[in-house]
C-alpha cells in the first residue's frame, strides 16, 4: 500500500485521467476526495471506489472558485482528518482551431480552469500542508506545454504556465517540505477532451495522425497517468520536487 494513511484531493476526478488517478490512489490505501463540477459523474466514481473496498467521498467543487476550494479542503478534513496530496487534474480546452478564432471567453476559461486553479489550490492547501509539516502537489500539465501542436495555442500556453508555476512553487515551498511536480500526458482518446484536441470527432484518420508522433506507438491511458501520479504522491518520491514526468511514449524527444 504505497499511499497508506494519506489523504488526496483529485480534481476533475469524475472522468478520464482524474477517475483513473482517484481509483489507483484508493487501491494503494489513500482516502480520496473526488472533486468535480459534474455531480453524477463524481458520485459514480466515488461509489465505484467504495464498492471496490476503497475510501472515497465526492465533493462538488469548481476549481476556478476560491470559495469552492475553501469548502473542498474543509470537507476533506471533515471526512478524513487531514490532507496530504492535491492532484490538480481538472482541465479544459477550446476546440482545435486557429489562434485568432479563439474567443476571449474561451481564453479566460482555459486559463481559469487550467492555471488559476493551481494558484487557488495553493492558497487553500498550503496552510494545511504547513501546519502538518509537509504535503505534495501533482499538477497535470501536458506534452502540449513542451511540444505544442497547432490549433491549440491558448491551451498549449496554459499548460506551459502550469509547468513553470509548478517548478517555481517547488522552489518557494521547499522549505515547508511541500513538493510540487507535474505529469505531462500525451493524447488519450479515452478521455472527455480528446474530441476537442482533435478538432471534432476522434476519427481513425485523427488517431493515425496522433499515433505517428508517438515513438512507442500507442496512446496514453488513465492507468499510465495514474501510475506516474502515484509515484510522485508517494514517499518513494520524497526527494523529488520541481520535475515534470512525461507520460508520452517519447513524444517529447
Ligand atoms: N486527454 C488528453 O489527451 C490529455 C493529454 C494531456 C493532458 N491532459 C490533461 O489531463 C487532464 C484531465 O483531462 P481529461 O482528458 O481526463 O478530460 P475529461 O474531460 O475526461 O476530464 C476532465 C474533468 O474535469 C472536470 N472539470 C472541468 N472543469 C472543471 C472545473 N471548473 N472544476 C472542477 N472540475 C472541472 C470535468 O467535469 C471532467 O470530469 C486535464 O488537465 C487535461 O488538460 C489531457
Amino acid at each position: 500500500m504505497r499511499l497508506r494513511d494519506k489523504v488526496a484531493i483529485v480534481t476533475g476526478a469524475g472522468s478520464g485521467f482524474g477517475a483513473g488517478i482517484a481509483k489507483r490512489f484508493a487501491q494503494e490505501g489513500a482516502g480520496v476526495v473526488v472533486a468535480d463540477i459534474g455531480d453524477a459523474a463524481g458520485q459514480r466514481v466515488a461509489g465505484e471506489i467504495a464498492t471496490a473496498g476503497g475510501k472515497a467521498v465526492f465533493v462538488h467543487a469548481d476549481v476556478t472558485r476560491s470559495q469552492d476550494w475553501a469548502s473542498l479542503v474543509g470537507a476533506t478534513r471533515s471526512a478524513f482528518g487531514r490532507l496530504d496530496v492535491v492532484v490538480n487534474n481538472a482541465g479544459w480546452t477550446h476546440r482545435n482551431k486557429p489562434y485568432l478564432e479563439v474567443s476571449e471567453a474561451e481564453f479566460d476559461k482555459v486559463y481559469a480552469v487550467n492555471v488559476k486553479s493551481v494558484y487557488l489550490s495553493a492558497l487553500h492547501a498550503v496552510p494545511v500542508f504547513r501546519a502538518q509539516g509537509g504535503g505534495a502537489f501533482v499538477n497535470i500539465a501536458s506534452t502540449a506545454g513542451v511540444r505544442p501542436r497547432p490549433g491549440l495555442t491558448v491551451y498549449n500556453s496554459s499548460k506551459g504556465a502550469v509547468i513553470l508555476m509548478s517548478r517555481s512553487m517547488a522552489g518557494e515551498f521547499g522549505a515547508d517540505r511541500i513538493r510540487v511536480n507535474c505529469v505531462n500526458p500525451v493524447f488519450s482518446p479515452e478521455t472527455g477532451l480528446s474530441a476537442d484536441f482533435a478538432g471534432g470527432a476522434v476519427t481513425e484518420e485523427a488517431k493515425k495522425r496522433f499515433l505517428a508522433t508517438i515513438p512507442l506507438g500507442r496512446f496514453s491511458t488513465p492507468l499510465d497517468v495514474a501510475n506516474a501520479c502515484l509515484y510522485l504522491a508517494s514517499d518513494e518520491a520524497a526527494f523529488i520536487s520541481g520535475v515534470c514526468i512525461e507520460v508520452d511514449g517519447a513524444r517529447s524527444v
